[in-house]
């Protein structure tokens, strides 16, 4: 069970109409930045990736495009319909696995993987929940492998545009409001990773995260 304090679980309405709710609110430069985003990422053909609540599968299918058709591909979500469009999306690689499992509890994968991506998710669990999660990830992956955080910057909320608080305080959950003020490298290297990169986007509001497992 998710923490009364977060959103990320959605359902009915909004998982239905995912892709097209997030093209919408963007004014459609969705699409756009995702293609930046996956071309920013290490992924080379070959890669093995681990997409932690994977959505859609609309993430999926840019890394698969890199990574190519033989790729090990185990994307983990909790929401059926989501997996099953992200199943529909990515029928090219039949090699791709969407699997019903919650990123908090202790995962099967050891040492298998060379990059985990984790989009809009990290921010919505409670500090106890993003410890497991982020030990699932240093344990998935191999030795140098990336892990890729896409999701709220760290910022001053208080002297944002009025637009964003607006957006954090009354459209999200009060998790990403503590999120925007988390140090996430700090976090990280808790859990043995470093080396960062970043990239950051809409105004320095969304980043893109880079973290090696060392
Ligand atoms: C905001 S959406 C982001 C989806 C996708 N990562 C993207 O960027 O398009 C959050 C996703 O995380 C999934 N999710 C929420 N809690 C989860 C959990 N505990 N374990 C696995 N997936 C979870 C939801 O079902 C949903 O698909």
């Amino acid at each position: 069970m998710g923490s009364p304090r977060s959103k990320v679980e959605i359902k009915g309405f909004e998982a239905k109409f995912y892709d097209q709710l997030l093209d919408i609110l963007t004014l459609g430069q969705y699409p756009r930045l995702l293609k930046k985003v996956f071309s920013l990422m290490d992924i080379k053909e070959g890669s093995s990736i681990l997409d932690l609540g994977s959505g859609t599968g609309r993430n999926a299918c840019y890394m698969l495009k890199r990574a190519g058709n033989d790729a090990h591909f185990v994307g983990l979500d909790i929401n059926e319909d989501m997996i099953k469009k992200a199943r529909r999306k990515c029928r090219d690689y039949p090699k791709a696995e969407f699997i019903n499992m919650r990123i908090e509890e202790p995962l099967p994968f050891e040492d298998e993987f060379d990059i985990a991506f984790i989009s809009f998710v990290l921010h919505g669990f409670e500090d106890y929940d993003k410890d497991k999660i982020v030990a699932n990830v240093q344990k998935a992956l191999k030795s140098g492998g990336k892990f890729y955080i896409f999701d709220y910057n760290e910022f001053d909320l208080d002297k944002s545009p009025f637009y964003v608080k607006f957006f954090i305080r009354k459209l999200e959950c009060p998790l990403a409001e503590e999120f925007v003020n988390l140090n996430l490298k700090d976090f990280l290297m808790r859990f043995g990773f470093d080396n960062f990169k970043e990239w950051t986007f809409a105004g320095k509001v969304i980043r893109l995260l880079e973290a090696e497992k060392v």
